[in-house]
């Protein structure tokens, strides 16, 4: 009889608009449970009740007037109810959390990309996660050339997605400072996180994606257990 051991570990995916990373922690999520993994997908922000009212706040495109402070105090708002609510309770739960962006995106969208000092970025994130790391984080890296146009194209098609394009109707640039961040953090942390190149069919990415958590070692194998 096959038997799997169940273990806490926090994946997180990260990338910038229109990398596919939402398709991908699905397809990760349906991957491990077919495994044999207890996993969870969830994501920031709306993983929550909660969080889902903080999202339509922050992604409204009709609000144009929030200063980078007040985006940065929403993101941590959402994050700090998703962590106690959802992610803390499942790893200790011993399941495997996936969740699609966390603390990661805010240092490269709020800090790099809109400038909001790292430091105000730390002490929120010391003060209300306890500057809590994933496991493994794995980022779908693409040019903005390619993923924003994608972004905006999904949004145009999507009720749901125009009502939530604040940060598709940034420029080039913006988005071009945003992945730079991510591939900083990449070097700066090679251990944590895993570059993946979003550029292919899902299908590919997928496989690829898998590759590379395999890789890292943090997931058991499979036990056969004695009869
Ligand atoms: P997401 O739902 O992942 O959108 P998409 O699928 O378009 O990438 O994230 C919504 C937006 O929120 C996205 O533009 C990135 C932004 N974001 C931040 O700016 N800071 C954060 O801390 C998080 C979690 C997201």
């Amino acid at each position: 009889m096959l038997e799997f051991r169940s273990l806490s570990l926090f994946i997180t995916l990260e990338g910038i608009e229109g990398c596919g990373k939402s398709t991908q922690a699905k397809r990760l999520g349906t991957r491990l449970t077919r495994e044999g993994y207890d996993c969870v997908v969830t994501r920031e922000p709306g993983g929550t009740p909660i969080g889902k009212k903080i999202r339509q706040v922050i992604l409204n495109p009709d609000h144009h007037r929030m200063f980078p402070e007040t985006e940065l105090a929403l993101y941590f708002a959402d994050r700090a109810q998703h962590l106690r609510e959802v992610v803390w309770p499942a790893l200790e739960a011993r399941r495997i959390v996936v969740s699609d962006r966390f603390t990661d995106s805010t240092i490269a969208y709020q800090g790099k990309g809109r400038g909001v000092p790292l430091r105000s970025i730390r002490a929120l994130d010391r003060a209300l996660t306890g500057a809590f790391r994933p496991d493994v984080t794995l980022l779908l890296d693409l040019p903005a050339a390619i993923g924003l146009p994608r972004a905006r194209r999904r949004n145009s098609e999507s009720e749901t997605h125009s009502k939530e394009g604040r940060f598709e109707e940034e420029a080039l640039e913006f988005h071009d400072r945003v992945r730079a961040a991510y591939l900083a953090m990449a070097r700066r942390e090679p251990k944590r996180f895993v570059v993946v190149s979003a550029e292919g069919a899902p299908a590919r990415v997928h496989d690829a994606l898998w590759t590379a958590l395999s890789a890292t070692k943090r997931l058991p194998r499979r036990r056969r257990k004695k009869t």
